[in-house]
């Protein structure tokens, strides 16, 4: 019995060592072990099984280690080829530039790139660059210097290419250009990295309205350019639609953007489903989905349920439901990207933001009288399980919930809340909460519930509520 089993067992340690790059330490190690699991004396087997899974274990660990940096590095940096549409359709390159670099238009400077809400990695600057800066030596109404930045790989999410007379000549955009922010410790927009948290501060809309090659976006969604650019401000910052590209709906019935909120993506480990509405598939699948359809990188999509005329009548003409960009430079990264992701923690709330005595009040209500944990079930803060739910149980209207496979609104993990409120530390700016923001502060969150549910919460009730939020 234990011969037969050894086989497949060696081949898979076989394969993973080929992965991890150890495969002479197994070689070596493995077939000494099989041979002695199938000899008679148990003790002996006992000890050497242990140590061969001690040598797996630091494989494991190894393997998690070079998941953990190359998913970041891919977070960061990797365009996975997006450049064929933010530089060649786009020209989002000319449009940063300006008319003085070779460029259309009056070009970004990184005065004006800091009130798109893009952000500029400190670390990224080298020393002497930051003592210009500070000394006010360095114009930062220049869109070269824009250029230069990108060139250092200090602007967030913004990725050039340089050409052999040392001219960024290409730009495409990673993740982090909507799901990193810094910590503004050199100043507004200048600081660390703090990957997973949503740019609230980013205006899309803007930044794609402005390249000389927006009438693409019109075309795909069959619609003239004064509509495509209406859609496209109508976002404003910290919102960005992508289900547009699929459903073609720019606007709401009652006239105001599709947008949603860009959310937070940080402390996802354990939560199912994924956005605001879910069941689209768990996080590996919205990178895919992302990283081919929305970045519009070179690679491999698939999901034949948007390849329906009536619901996704866009993505049924263009065929993005079945994406087959090559060469594939998406889904070789996908295991470590989603390995990055699920590693990234949910940020405590900064001391002070919160008062603990009425948290503790709050968490009490929360467990018990005003029902929250039925759905946001601590400490994951959505339910283990198919977290969804119809517009009707939440009190809301269906439009972006019908927008999803499912038609429903994935219960919001709640860590992290502080982040969507202004003023509670860096990247909080307060674009208000739910998918679309529509209530400005939590108070007037559990004062919908109050209602929905007849809760009968008093003022203080309310109160301490919010504290316990914001604490999360
Ligand atoms: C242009 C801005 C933008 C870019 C670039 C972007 N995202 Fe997002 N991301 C969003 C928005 C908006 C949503 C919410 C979508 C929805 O609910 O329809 C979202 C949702 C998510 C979620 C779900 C979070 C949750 O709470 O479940 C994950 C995970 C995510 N994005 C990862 C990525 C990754 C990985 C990349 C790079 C491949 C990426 N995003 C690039 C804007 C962006
Ligand atoms: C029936 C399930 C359900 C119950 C009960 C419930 N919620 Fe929610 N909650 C949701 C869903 C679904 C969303 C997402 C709404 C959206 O995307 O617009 C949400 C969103 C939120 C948000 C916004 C999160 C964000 O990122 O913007 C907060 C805050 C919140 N709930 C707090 C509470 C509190 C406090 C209670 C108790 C008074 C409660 N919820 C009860 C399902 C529920």
């Amino acid at each position: 019995m234990m011969k037969k089993s050894s086989s497949p067992a060696r081949r898979a340690l076989h394969a993973i060592a080929a992965a991890v790059g150890t495969f002479s330490l197994v070689l070596f190690v493995a077939p000494s072990s099989i041979h002695t699991l199938s000899a008679a004396d148990p003790a002996a087997a006992g000890t050497t099984a242990r140590r061969s899974l001690a040598s797996f274990d630091t494989m494991v660990e190894r393997s998690a280690r070079q998941m953990m940096e190359e998913g970041r590095r891919i977070f960061r940096f990797d365009t996975f080829g997006d450049e064929v549409y933010w530089t060649d359709v786009l020209g989002l390159n000319r449009a940063v530039a300006g008319e003085k670099n070779g460029g259309v238009g009056a070009g970004v400077s990184p005065k004006a790139a800091l009130e798109l809400g893009l952000k500029v990695d400190m670390d990224a600057l080298p020393a002497d660059l930051v003592t210009r800066i500070k000394a006010g030596a360095v114009n930062l109404d220049d869109p070269a210097t824009t250029l230069a930045l990108i060139k250092l790989n200090a602007v967030v999410g913004v990725v050039g290419t340089t050409d052999t007379r040392g001219n960024v000549s290409r730009v495409g955009l990673t993740c982090a250009v909507c799901h990193s922010t810094v910590d503004d410790a050199f100043s507004p927009g200048i600081g660390h990295r703090l990957d997973g948290f949503g740019n609230r501060d980013l205006n899309v809309g803007a930044i794609v309205a402005a390249t000389p090659g927006v009438g693409a976006i019109a075309k795909v969604l069959n619609v003239d350019l004064a509509t495509v650019k209406k859609v496209l401000a109508a976002w404003g910052p910290g919102k960005f639609d992508a289900e547009l590209d699929k459903d073609g709906k720019g606007f709401r019935p009652d006239g105001k953007t599709a947008a949603t909120i860009i959310p937070n993506a940080f402390g996802l480990a354990g939560v199912n489903n994924h956005t605001w509405t879910g069941a689209w598939g768990n996080v590996t699948y919205w990178n895919a989905y992302v990283a081919a359809t929305e970045l519009k990188g070179k690679g491999t999509f698939y999901d034949p349920r948007l390849n329906d005329p009536k619901k996704y009548p866009v993505s049924a003409r263009t065929g993005a439901w079945n994406t087959r960009g090559s060469p594939d430079m998406i889904t070789s990264k996908l295991a470590a990207l989603q390995f990055y992701q699920l590693a990234i923690p949910a940020p405590p709330a900064p001391a002070g933001t919160f008062d603990a005595s009425a948290a503790t009040r709050g968490r009490a209500l929360f467990e018990g009288k005003a029902r929250c944990a039925g759905c946001h079930v601590p400490p994951l803060f959505t339910e283990p399980g198919w977290n969804l739910h119809t517009a009707k149980e939440i009190g809301i209207d269906d439009f972006q919930a019908s927008r999803s496979p499912d038609n429903r609104y994935r219960t919001a993990p709640l860590r992290g809340l502080w982040t969507y409120m202004k003023g509670a530390g860096p990247g909080a700016t307060g674009r208000g909460f739910y998918h679309d923001g529509r209530f400005s502060d939590l108070e007037q969150v559990i004062r919908h519930y109050d209602r929905l549910f007849s809760l009968g919460l008093s003022e203080t009730e309310v109160k301490d509520l919010a504290q316990y939020l914001r604490s999360l």
